[in-house]
């Protein structure tokens, strides 16, 4: 495993964030343990967690499974329920309690939202930060505007900036190429990006033409199954040349999301303990430039819009209050 500056924090994090997303979900209490055990095993020190997975149940379980980790890991969770800067004081105190930490690594806002008053959500987090209930604060699904707009008004009142912008990216998924990434380089900011295996859809388990497996996400995550039909072709090519290259698919899905240099930390999310051996495997080896283009041309992704459904939605209406 690689470790890598958070930002410009001095901060080391491994390569891989392992994602909590499916805990207490697609797989119980005992196998999130495990999970847990081996990641560490393999040098895993970053986790991505949220109030929102499992309406609060995943940090609960991480809660009672930390015991005598935490020391060696960096954590960082989102709040969801609000983004006033009361939702944000009252949901770190509400993750901590289920987390039984007292403090985070890293502390994220989940949504940007219409309505949103950017100054009020800095002061918040800044005063989380200085309240020592979490060490570093970020965001999820910024765009890069209302990210650099956000961090004037922290430099302008003297705040704790965000230091990261969580995101969606993947073969697929390419929009932060627009403004996302070159922001996160030109500024030095971390980037973690979520989705990295698109759900699942890019491990091999889903075979074009066949039926989605029942024991999946897919057999209840609509979007899976229009995007194997829109990429069939292209998800044929991607399995075969990972056969080729003598890898798993969902190592190949993670070694593209990790050439990009913009890219600190892919969270990688798994139900099994089985799945967390495959991705870490990801970390082992680098993609070599003719490998990249190979692989980017098969999807022929338009890359077009910045990352995040919502965002285009949030630029056009201009909703931000003063
Ligand atoms: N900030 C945000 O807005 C946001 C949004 C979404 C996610 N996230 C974070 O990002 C993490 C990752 O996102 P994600 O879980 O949506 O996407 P992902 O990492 O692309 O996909 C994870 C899914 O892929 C399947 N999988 C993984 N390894 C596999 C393997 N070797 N073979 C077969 N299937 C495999 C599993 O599905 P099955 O359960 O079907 O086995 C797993 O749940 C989450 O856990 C969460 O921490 C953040």
């Amino acid at each position: 495993m690689n470790y890598i500056e958070l930002s410009k924090t001095g901060e080391q994090v491994s390569e891989m964030c392992l994602g909590t997303m499916m805990f207490g979900d697609r797989c119980d209490e005992a196998e999130t343990d495990r999970i847990l055990s081996a990641a560490l095993d393999a040098g895993v020190t970053f986790i991505d967690t949220a109030e929102a997975y499992c309406q609060g149940r995943t940090e609960e379980i991480l809660g009672r499974i930390l015991n005598g980790k935490r020391e060696r890991l960096f954590i960082a969770t989102k709040v969801h329920k609000g983004i006033d800067g009361k939702s944000i004081l009252e949901g770190l105190d509400e993750s901590l309690a289920r987390l039984q930490l007292d403090y985070v690594d890293l502390y994220l806002i989940h949504w940007p939202k219409h309505g949103m008053r950017p100054i009020e959500v800095m002061e918040a987090l800044d005063r989380v930060v200085r309240q020592g209930k979490t060490r570093y604060v970020g965001c999820c699904n910024y765009p890069a505007w209302l990210f650099a707009y956000s961090n004037a008004i922290a430099a302008e009142n003297n705040w704790t900036p965000l230091i990261c912008n969580q995101i969606p990216y993947n073969l697929i998924e390419r929009g932060a190429e627009v403004e996302v990434l070159p922001q996160a380089v030109a500024c030095r900011t971390a980037i973690t990006t979520y989705r990295p295996l698109v759900a699942g859809l890019l491990t091999g388990k889903y075979q074009p033409g066949k039926p989605i497996p029942i024991d999946s996400r897919g057999y209840r995550d609509a979007r899976i199954r229009t995007w194997l039909e829109r990429y069939s072709d292209a998800i044929q090519r991607f399995n075969q040349f990972a056969a080729k290259r003598g890898i798993q698919p969902a190592e190949l899905a993670i070694a593209w999301v990790r050439y990009s240099p913009a890219v600190t930390a892919p969270i990688v999310g798994v139900s099994s303990l089985h799945q967390l051996k495959v991705a870490t495997g990801a970390f082992d080896f680098d993609l070599s430039d003719n490998e990249y283009a190979e692989v980017t041309r098969m999807f022929d992704t338009a890359v077009k819009e910045e990352a995040g459904g919502k965002f285009p939605e949030l630029r056009r209406t201009l909703d931000l209050v003063e």
